[in-house]
């Protein structure tokens, strides 16, 4: 490693466009030996209640209440002045700090949009000034691991506009593949398989927010019909070299205690879900279930991992929330048995690297993940290879956001060499 004057000289943030043409939050980190890294907060749009706060200035005259130059303004008139001086290769002390500061428990006076894109930019920043790759900075010599693509390619619920299936998102997991890029290969065949398919039955092949088509089906179980056929036609055996992915993300479908599938004109009890998922599993080569059941519904998400917990990879997202307090119940209650990673639902890398090892100690999955409203940055490609995670979903090999996190994989892949392990089945949980 080289020995350079990693101090932090400048951290400047400004108000940027996500994909869906919302505005987020760059941040430039500059050291004293010259390097400078750039990092930008994502966001959700079925975002869970519990997460941290996502600053936006709700003044009605710019970008619809949704701009963020408060919490750009946070960056560049306080929280800088604070951090200057410290030490880019010292990630906790910095995220440490900006915790502090912030005072509360959900990051709500700074914004976990501010914190989240300074605490990248950082972590990216120290990787740069010791000239090595952001995946191996983050690895600290653990050997890298390169996950298995959760490619979502049909998108439903919001990110669908309410149009297709109740179900946000139906993934393809291609984890017979010898590499990285095979899967990617074979992922992405799929989705043009899918796209023919979809052409022949007269459905729309437009996309939803994470690049996924989004066909308006008339249940949620077709569109599992639809992509079986397509991994079949692309040339591969569904559940032997392709299983399929689901996130119901039935936070966003859940009234007063019932599941309301308006897709199918039905009202389901927690009961009625689980035994729905029970019949899915069933019938299709489905590896993980993610919000199955709602983000507070703990009683339902103790009968589905009763269940299905020993053959389903069962993922809490909005019941989890990238929060180890929400981990530590789950784990200590028997709920799920695996969570979702997105760095911007806690705010800081220290944090979401807290949660990816408490999931890790007690053999759970951790499964990072885009969001649906993304820029161009690639931290949690780098991410995942160095927590050996695994998988992650980052959307349909579609749309330059998503498409971006792929390419960068492929990067990392050719990067590593020979020493390139793919995680392939064994990386679900079962
Ligand atoms: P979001 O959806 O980014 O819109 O919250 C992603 C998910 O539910 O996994
Ligand atoms: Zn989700």
């Amino acid at each position: 490693m080289k020995q350079v004057d990693t101090t932090i000289t400048s951290i400047h943030a400004r108000e940027i466009l996500d994909s869906r043409g919302t505005p987020t939050v760059e941040v430039d980190v500059r050291c004293a030996c010259g390097v400078t890294a750039r990092a930008a907060s994502p966001s959700g749009a079925s975002t869970g209640v519990h997460e941290a706060v996502e600053l936006r200035d709700n003044a009605a005259d710019r970008y619809g209440g949704k701009g963020v130059l408060k919490a750009v303004r946070q960056i560049n008139n306080g929280l800088n002045a604070h951090l200057l001086g410290m030490d880019a290769l010292q990630q906790r002390e910095i995220d440490d700090a900006m915790i502090r500061l912030d005072g509360t428990p959900n990051k709500q006076r700074f914004g976990a949009n501010a914190i989240l894109a300074v605490s990248l930019a950082v972590a990216r920043a120290a990787a740069a000034a010791q000239d090595i790759p952001l995946w191996q900075s983050l690895g600290r010599g653990r050997d890298a691991i390169m996950p298995v693509p959760m490619m979502n390619i049909l998108n439903g619920g919001v990110h669908a506009n309410w149009q297709g299936p109740d179900f946000q998102e139906y993934m393809i997991a291609p984890y017979g593949a010898a590499t990285f890029a095979e899967a990617l290969r074979w992922g992405a065949e799929t989705y043009q398989a899918l796209k023919a398919i979809l052409k022949q039955a007269g459905y729309s092949t437009s996309v939803g927010d994470e690049g996924g088509f989004a066909p308006a089906v008339s249940s949620n179980e077709e569109p599992l019909r639809l992509i079986a056929e397509a991994i079949e036609r692309a040339g591969y055996a569904p559940g032997k070299e392709i299983g399929i992915a689901l996130d119901p993300a039935s936070s966003g479908f859940y009234e007063d205690g019932s599941y309301v599938l308006r897709t199918e004109k039905v009202t389901l009890s927690a009961e009625e879900m689980v035994e729905r998922y029970r019949t899915l599993a069933d019938a299709y080569p489905i590896v993980v279930i993610e919000d199955g059941l709602a983000e507070d519904d703990w009683t339902g998400w103790r009968l589905l991992t009763e269940a299905l917990g020993d053959r389903v990879e069962l993922v809490g997202d909005d019941l989890f929330v990238t929060n180890v307090r929400r981990i530590e119940r789950g784990i200590a209650e028997g709920v799920a048995n695996a969570v979702l990673i997105k760095p911007n639902q806690i705010g800081t890398v220290s944090e979401t690297i807290d949660a990816v090892r408490l999931a890790q100690q007690h053999g759970w999955g951790a499964m990072v993940s885009h969001r649906s409203g993304e820029t161009v940055d690639t931290f949690i490609a780098d991410f995942t290879v160095a927590m050996r995670t695994g998988h992650l979903k980052t959307g349909a090999p579609c749309r330059g956001e998503r498409v971006e996190k792929y390419n960068q994989l492929l990067r990392i892949e050719e990067e590593l060499g020979d020493a390139a392990r793919f995680a392939g089945r064994g990386a679900f949980v079962r």
